[in-house]
């Protein structure tokens, strides 16, 4: 059973100057709900209860969103827009919360690694609230937990990219199991190489069996001093430990100014699709 997620959000979101000079990136919005939010719906459709975030300084507003507000609440309460409440309440009721704060932006292996006392000795899912991921069928999550069930290793979502994007991934090779379309035993990883003969790129979910702390704890940082969960779980991919699912489901990388776009279209035309209906 996974029963926790870990959401790394202590990153500055420079793309997104100056609206996340005070409002953490995690919660822009796309439309009216926050990244972050997407995420953690995503985890709970899942059945994962217990988010374990990572944040830093000038992030209050993540823990006070995924809170009760009593006066908010008292002022709609009884009135015609009291609805608009419903969503985020039934997030808060359904999920518990535990927040530590990365000190140094030391990568995103840094990032995990800062968020170990929350998550303790057992199998993990780690989420990028930045990638968006639309499924008209069971989330990416579900898909990467049903692997998991079968495999009981770390597994990673991966997408096929343009070739001139890979600069921007982790890259991963990997050989087809039990003659399925969609699930590679990996066998090689590189963060953001300039070249590779692959274009399997490591999308923003992970599940990630515990000894990974250990791992990151012993890995050296890269030429930029930064801690990468690629090299990591490189370790684990050289023992046969690693899973890679392609899966089903529109992605945006919301970390861009295009990818957030796309994601406000995307998401606005199905708003106007539903309402149609
Ligand atoms: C991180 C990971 C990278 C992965 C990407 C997915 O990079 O380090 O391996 O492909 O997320 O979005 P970042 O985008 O944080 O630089």
């Amino acid at each position: 059973m996974i029963k926790k997620c870990l959401f790394p959000a202590a990153g500055y979101g420079t793309r997104f100057l100056p609206a996340s000079k005070a409002v953490p990136k995690e919660m822009l919005p796309i439309l009216t709900k926050p990244l972050l939010q997407y995420g953690v719906e995503e985890a709970l459709s899942a059945g994962i209860t217990n988010m374990a975030i990572v944040t830093g300084r000038g992030k209050r507003a993540i823990e006070d969103h995924f809170d009760n507000s009593f006066e908010l609440e008292s002022q709609l309460q009884g009135t015609a827009k009291e609805h608009y409440l419903y969503e985020i309440k039934d997030v808060i009721q359904k999920s518990t919360f535990t927040y530590v704060r990365q000190q140094k932006m030391l990568g995103l292996g840094h990032a995990i690694l800062t968020g170990e006392p929350l998550i303790g000795e057992e199998p993990f899912a780690v989420l990028l609230a930045d990638d968006l991921v639309d499924c008209k069928g069971p989330s990416v999550l579900e898909q990467m937990l049903i692997k998991y069930n079968k495999y009981k290793c770390s597994i990673i979502a991966i997408q096929e990219i343009p070739k001139e994007s890979i600069s921007n991934y982790g890259i991963v090779n990997g050989d087809l199991v039990d003659n399925s379309i969609d699930t590679f035993r990996i066998h090689d990883m590189v963060e953001k190489p300039i070249e590779s003969n692959s274009n399997l790129a490591i999308i923003g979910r992970y599940i990630l069996t515990p000894d990974i702390f250990d791992i990151l704890k012993k890995i050296p940082p890269n030429k930029d001093g930064e801690i990468q969960i690629t090299d990591a779980l490189l370790i684990q991919a050289k023992m046969g430990n690693v899973i890679g699912v392609k899966f089903n489901g529109d992605r945006f990388d919301c970390g861009s100014i295009d990818g957030f776009i796309d994601a406000t279209n995307h998401f606005a035309k199905k708003l106007e699709h539903s309402l149609i209906k």
